[in-house]
């Protein structure tokens, strides 16, 4: 027996050249060799001329914080050694590792290089717990020159030590850009010399929001927050991101995300003021003043001072988001517009943009700018941040403009990892371990010669409700190792199921790095199958190997003795399963819980009239009628979206029964562009040809979910009909005023 298990580890070892390796990003090729390293105080370090002393110290420091024991360094008798070669090396950022059983040797293309093979040494020592390192061979280097993570301190602000720390995490997982988003509405955060105001004032807000902004009445909590990081601060920032590798990019906001600005120099807005930071989240009509050239000449004395403390080839000035309300009434910017031939204010943006991109210039920095800065016409050297989608990154690459792919559905990280319904409070939509993963930067539709604009990819972060660096950390890992091996692994050869494995091997590091990441990516994850009419089913699956799904029927919490998940569970009546994932006895995570309604329409036919958009398309038309109800959370793929458009569904009870309830969910969220119908009608038929109204209903008091419930009469019917006008443009004074509404709709339920 112990013969066939030697044989079976030996294949997978040699069978496939990645199968031992437990590193993140998953390195180009690594081959496991015969025999081990043994790391002990005894060991010593050499180097070459071409290591930077910094750099020897560094791994001194890494290693010393794994083992407790610092190597010495040592020209003679040293097994570990460090060298920089570009000509056995060839690729920039590149390394070869080969650990022997007598000796470690690192070889680097360049510092970075050196840098990473260190980085991949270190995470195989956290992986070995008697510090017996498995001979390999590894030859690395990265898929794009960019791999980056942003971090937004203007709605949340996070300290010094933290961002080291982070950028610690960053360089173990081979990034090299942090974008740092160091202006908003919420609060400036760097110290500008020549502007006291901003930091007497403009870092600081009132009070801020408490809950999700969707909760209304809004409820605050009173407390001045703010604060900024001074130059010095700065300085030490950058200089300690320099030398683990990471360039830090700043982003100074424009001519959006101004109100913390502002507030200090109300002269620089349309209206002049007064302005105050803001203290909820979201748009806000108040930007800078195009045709002011207040506005620029500021701008230009804060980058002044901003490019002396980040020698990034880049700056960030934002562009998103920028409503043109004010600049439609505003005089100056009118007369702007008039004086230089600009047809309207997208082209005002984007005269703004390519104004501060001149002034950049000569100061030998190129911009990088949000995808609005397409909208009007794109500045000549900018880069394009794609993040409402690939759409502005892919025409930025037609447009042979270098881009960076960061678009929210994949790779924003203050959307939910898990449908738990106990998570913290996140922005919206559902982004989980295994979609960051699925992400591919380089977009199908582009030409080879297009697609070499892209430079790589980038996670955000948003900080609105992420008030402790412990939130943070959660939504940030390990989502942000998804992104490191996307943007450093070649894109064949890897795969979710084996990122996972590593993932779990680096657990250890994440632990002893004190780091709060989310350990929720081997949830139970549900799929609602609808069979037949009538009939449906509830898919479970966990990714945790060696585990099992216990679950109950009852509402009963399951127990390590509740029933086995084997295949897909008939749902034949209203009820609520739970279930919990088990390794033998102990339950390993959360409960999950689904609550199913069963009534004469589940799983019935169901047409729509209209086709649902967006976010909101769902698998099938049949999720309204599969015995789930979307939630508050909006993001679990129940609910159905109309854009502008009526809704009418159709169900075929396919059969004529007794009916004398109908009923159905509305969610409304103003602030989300959700609106409440102006009528819902039900009606019912017998022949599916003459239709008569049994209810009708015109108030939708509640801001959430609207739970809609048509009594009437008995009454034969076949046919349901609901027929939801939807309130059309969003109405002036509200959030997203002169756009579509939206009209969410789930869960048609027939009794
Ligand atoms: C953004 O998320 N507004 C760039
Ligand atoms: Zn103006």
């Amino acid at each position: 027996m112990k013969y066939l298990v030697t044989i079976v580890l030996f294949f997978i070892g040699f069978g496939n050249g990645f199968a031992q390796s437990g590193l993140i990003p998953q390195p180009v090729a690594y081959h496991r060799n015969s025999g081990e390293f043994t790391l002990t105080a005894l060991a010593k370090l050499s180097s070459d001329s071409g290591v930077p002393a910094a750099l020897l110290k560094l791994t001194q420091e890494q290693i010393r914080s794994l083992t407790g024991f610092t190597l010495p360094v040592s020209s003679t008798n040293a097994s570990i050694s460090l060298k920089i070669d570009s000509l056995k090396v060839s690729q920039p950022e590149g390394y070869h590792l080969r650990i022997q059983p007598k000796s470690i040797e690192l070889i680097g293309h360049d510092q970075a290089g050196l840098f990473y093979g260190v980085q991949s040494l270190v995470q195989l020592i956290s992986q070995s717990s008697d510090l017996r390192l498995p001979a390999c061979s590894i030859k690395d280097y990265p898929r794009f020159s960019y791999r980056g993570m942003h971090l937004d301190v203007s709605r949340h602000w996070f300290r010094v030590p933290f961002i080291k720390k982070y950028i610690d995490l960053l360089a173990q997982y081979k990034f090299n850009t942090f974008h740092w988003h160091l202006t908003d509405d919420q609060g400036w955060r760097i110290e500008i010399k020549r502007y006291p105001q901003l930091q007497e004032t403009a870092a600081f807000r009132s009070q801020t929001l408490i809950g999700h902004k969707r909760e209304l009445p809004h409820r605050f909590d009173g407390k001045k927050y703010g604060g900024y990081y001074t130059q010095d601060e700065v300085r030490e920032v950058v200089r300690y991101a320099a030398q683990r590798h990471i360039t830090i990019i700043p982003e100074i906001e424009m001519p959006g995300h101004a109100l913390a600005a502002l507030s200090a120099f109300p002269a620089l807005g349309c209206t002049g003021g007064p302005y105050q930071a803001a203290t909820f989240w979201g748009i806000f009509d108040d930007v800078y003043c195009a045709g002011n050239d207040s506005t620029f000449t500021f701008l230009q004395h804060v980058l002044d001072e901003v490019v002396e403390l980040f020698p990034s080839k880049y700056i960030h000035i934002g562009g998103d988001e920028c409503p043109k309300t004010r600049w439609k009434s505003c005089p100056k910017c009118q007369a702007r517009m008039k004086h230089e031939g600009l047809k309207d204010e997208h082209e005002l943006q984007s005269y703004f943009i390519q104004r501060m991109e001149k002034y950049l210039l000569t100061k030998n920095r190129e911009i990088i700018g949000w995808d609005e800065i397409l909208e009007g016409g794109l500045s000549p050297g900018a880069t394009v941040m794609s993040w409402r989608g690939t759409e502005g990154g892919i025409e930025a690459m037609r447009q042979k403009h270098k881009a960076i792919m960061t678009p929210e559905m994949f790779v924003y990280f203050d959307f939910y990892q898990s449908l738990y319904p106990q998570e913290q409070v996140a922005a919206a939509w559902y982004t989980p371990l295994s979609k960051v993963y699925s992400y591919e930067p380089v977009p199908d539709s582009l030409t080879q010669e297009e697609a070499s604009y892209l430079l790589g990819v980038q996670g955000n972060v948003w900080s609105e409700y992420l008030s402790t660096d412990a939130k943070a950390e959660y939504m940030i890992f390990p989502r942000a190792l998804a992104v490191a091996e996307i943007a450093w692994s070649p894109k064949t050869g890897r795969t979710y199921t084996d990122f996972l494995r590593r993932l779990r091997k680096n657990e250890s590091l994440l632990k002893r790095l004190k780091v709060n990441y989310a350990k929720v990516f081997d949830e139970i994850t549900d799929t609602v199958l609808v069979t037949a009419p009538g009939k449906i089913q509830l898919r479970l699956k966990t990714t945790l190997p060696q585990a099992t799904i216990r679950y109950t029927t009852d509402g009963s919490e399951p127990q390590a003795t509740s029933s086995i998940y084997t295949s897909a569970l008939p749902i034949p009546k209203t009820q609520t399963i739970r279930a919990a994932v088990f390794q033998g006895k102990v339950q390993q995570g959360r409960v999950f819980e689904k609550s199913f309604t069963i009534s004469k329409s589940t799983g019935k036919p169901l047409l729509l009239a209209t086709a649902p958009k967006g976010n909101f398309i769902p698998s099938s038309s049949l999720v309204a009628v599969n015995g789930v109800q979307g939630t508050a959370r909006y993001n679990t793929g129940e609910w159905l979206g109309f854009l502008g458009e009526n809704a009418e569904w159709r169900l075929d009870l396919q059969k004529t029964e007794t009916v004398s309830v109908i009923s159905i969910n509305v969610l409304k969220y103003h602030w989300q562009r959700f609106w409440e119908p102006t009528a819902l009608h039900m009606l019912v038929s017998e022949d599916g040809k003459n239709y008569r109204e049994v209810y009708q209903h015109k108030d939708f008091p509640i801001n959430g979910i609207n739970e809609i419930k048509g009594q009437f009469q008995p009454t034969r019917a076949r046919f349901v009909k609901i027929k939801a006008e939807n309130k059309g443009i969003v109405p002036a004074g509200e959030y997203g005023a002169g756009n579509k509404a939206w009209l969410l709709m789930d869960e048609l339920i027939v009794n």
